[in-house]
């Protein structure tokens, strides 16, 4: 199969630089209107596809964006693989603004969002035990360092329904007692929805900010967030430029099965 590698760029991110061939393109889906129209193209030879998720101008908010017509747009499009780039802010002293977090696994404190494609009529439940595909996460570590960046490999993400920041102790409770190393507002259902498309999905969360719960560290402010990401945008492009080079362009069946997830979920009868 080809690589085609689906990109869903986060606040500060919302194009992709050097695609041959760039072309926005209108994907229609049976779940509504993706945030925005997609940004297609080839880097290096192979395939792309850029989804700002927020849209272009940030008009979706985490939870308005059209998860499930994201993911279905960017599964008709033909990619084979998906890697979120977002904002987050972070529970460890050691992980600072600036830094780059390739995610290995999620806590979902979301619960506004529509966060299946299955319902009535099929009935089928996945696993997302490891909802991060390892293989995305190397070249993800890769690039990233290539582009110059701190890199941390492995965290655990809160996703939060948010508008709103955390409070102080909400900011202790997912820190001291969940032992969470990240928060952000989007991953989720994100993550679980691409396991249902059976795409490959890494994370890679930008930190700008630390929460609510550090000492040394205000309460989180929209304007710091928006200087630290424009600080990292551009590491966060040469991260994406340096993907297809080390994802290759024959895309084999996933080692971790993420792309059969569907071979043993679902519940309902063929002739139901
Ligand atoms: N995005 C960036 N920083 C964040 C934070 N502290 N909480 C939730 N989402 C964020």
């Amino acid at each position: 199969m080809k690589t085609k590698i689906g990109i869903i760029g986060g606040s500060g991110l919302y194009d992709i630089d050097g695609l041959q061939g760039a072309a926005w393109v209108d994907v229609d889906s049976p779940w509504g209107a993706p945030s925005d129209a997609i940004l297609t193209g080839t880097l290096d030879g192979i395939e792309m596809a850029f989804l700002p998720r927020h849209g272009r101008g940030h008009v979706h908010s985490p939870s308005t964006v059209p998860y499930r017509a994201n993911i279905d747009a960017l599964k008709r499009l033909g990619c084979t693989d998906v890697i979120s780039v977002s904002a987050c802010g972070s529970f460890r002293e050691d992980m600072a603004p600036g830094d780059f977090v390739v995610v290995s696994d999620f806590i979902d404190r979301t619960f506004a969002r529509e966060k299946s494609f299955f319902g009535t009529g099929c009935v089928a439940h996945v696993s997302v035990a490891h909802p991060v595909c390892p293989r995305l996460g190397d070249a993800c570590e890769t690039a990233g360092k290539a582009a110059g960046v701190t890199v941390h490999r492995g965290g655990t993400y809160l996703a939060m329904e948010g508008p709103q920041f955390s409070s102080f102790a909400e900011s202790k409770l997912y820190r001291e007692v969940w032992s969470c190393d990240v928060i952000g507002m989007t991953n989720m259902p994100e993550a679980k929805l691409a396991r249902e498309a059976e795409l490959c999905y890494a994370s890679v969360a930008m930190i700008t900010d630390y929460d609510s719960w550090h000492p040394d560290h205000g309460s989180v402010d929209i304007s710091d967030i928006i200087k630290t990401l424009g600080a990292n945008s551009n590491a966060a492009k040469a991260m994406v430029a340096g993907l297809p080079a080390l994802l290759g362009a024959v895309r084999e069946d996933c080692p971790h099965g993420c792309d059969r997830a569907l071979e043993h979920a679902i519940m309902t009868a063929p002739d139901a």
